[in-house]
């Protein structure tokens, strides 16, 4: 079972635009156009004494695919336990997230939807129990919502969608002018790829706009047997090195950058005392890369490891702190049988 959920630090705020260069006089197969602010975090993070590239990066069509792969591995848990989590308890979550008056307007927005395979349990559920409400999916990508809103308008005709082109800031302060209840959604364990000064400051500003009536629901990844945590970020099929390798490809494509794979490697620990998972690209010689697009190359020494990615896992007192300090309250807490993972409610502080 695969459940894209996209996962979305980067989207928040929305990556700062670098001017477009001249378009040649002749069209000619050329690489891909680098992704907005590309160049400079590169270029930023290859410089810094530990070398750092963020995960936000993962997400070219190669690494979306290979995401797809991910979430469909045996190792990797987290997917499907929170659909079966949604299953299990969508009516009670239903009943929390729906405005008490059946008539004031309803709107569930969902930051990163993906293909929205597991919102779409609660959306149906919604739909069956007569709840009236909008669905309005986030995205920064307009391909990844057009490709959304054509399976919602197969699978679910009667649900009222709106689509929301833009980084998530700008969607909530638009939403926030609308009257009604908003809810907002960022399933799939994405809030653990932000270091926590960064999630609190997410946090912070997606309870901003919000009123005391709003409500949010997000999934969080729990602290369990520290092997199985890792062997999810280190599968035998060898996906989850493809997905992280990927970066480096990528940046061979769209910066002309000479990264030979064949002498660099994928590495993750897991810390169970901060709940870190954290991925590694490791130099396995020393070597020279050359970006032509920067005009620039930069040294790896041998065994050197460029930090690609965080996944956060979480204590239920954990999240309890983490959502007090941005000024939320736990409603409720949602979690599978295993307890492995949990979709938690909460509301802005009154
Ligand atoms: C998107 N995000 C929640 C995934 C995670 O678990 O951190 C990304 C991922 N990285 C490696 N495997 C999956």
């Amino acid at each position: 079972m695969s459940s894209p959920s996209a996962p979305t630090p980067g989207s928040w705020p929305a990556p700062a635009a670098v001017a477009s260069a001249e378009p040649p006089h002749t069209p000619m197969p050329t690489a891909p156009a680098a992704a907005p602010g590309l160049a400079q975090h590169v270029q930023e993070g290859l410089s810094r004494p530990f070398k750092t590239l963020s995960s936000m990066y993962f997400y070219d069509d190669e690494g979306s695919r290979l995401f797809q792969q991910i979430m469909a591995l045996p190792e990797y848990y987290p997917t499907r336990t929170e659909f079966n989590l949604l299953t299990r308890h969508r009516e009670a979550i239903g009943r929390a997230l729906r405005p008490q008056n059946p008539a004031e307007p309803f709107f569930l927005l969902e930051l990163g939807a993906g293909d929205g395979l597991k919102t779409k349990i609660l959306l149906r559920h919604l739909l069956e129990t007569d709840v009236r409400f909008t669905y309005v999916p986030v995205d920064i990508s307009e391909a990844a919502l057009q490709g959304l809103a054509g399976s919602l308008r197969a699978e679910l005709p009667a649900l009222q969608v709106e689509p929301v082109v833009a980084d998530y800031g700008d969607a909530l302060r638009l939403m926030a002018s609308r009257p009604g209840r908003k809810v907002v959604l960022f399933l799939g364990s994405n809030i653990g790829n932000f270091l926590p000064p960064d999630r609190q400051e997410f946090l912070q500003h997606l309870v901003l706009p919000l009123t005391p009536d709003d409500r949010l629901l997000i999934g969080f990844d729990l602290q369990k047997d520290p092997r199985l945590i890792r062997a999810a970020y280190d599968d035998r099929q060898g996906v989850t090195a493809r997905f992280n390798l990927n970066l480096l490809h990528r940046l061979n494509q769209e910066l002309g950058a000479t990264f030979d794979l064949a002498h660099w490697q994928h590495y993750t620990d897991y810390d169970p005392l901060s709940g870190a998972v954290r991925s590694f690209l490791v130099s396995t010689r020393a070597q020279t890369v050359h970006f032509a697009a920067l005009d620039w190359q930069v040294e790896f020494a041998a065994w050197e490891m460029i930090h690609t990615e965080n996944s956060y896992k979480f204590t239920r007192p954990g999240i309890a702190a983490t959502v007090q300090a941005s000024g939320l309250v736990v409603e409720e807490f949602f979690t599978d049988e295993q307890e492995y993972f949990a979709d938690v409610i909460l509301r802005p502080e009154a």
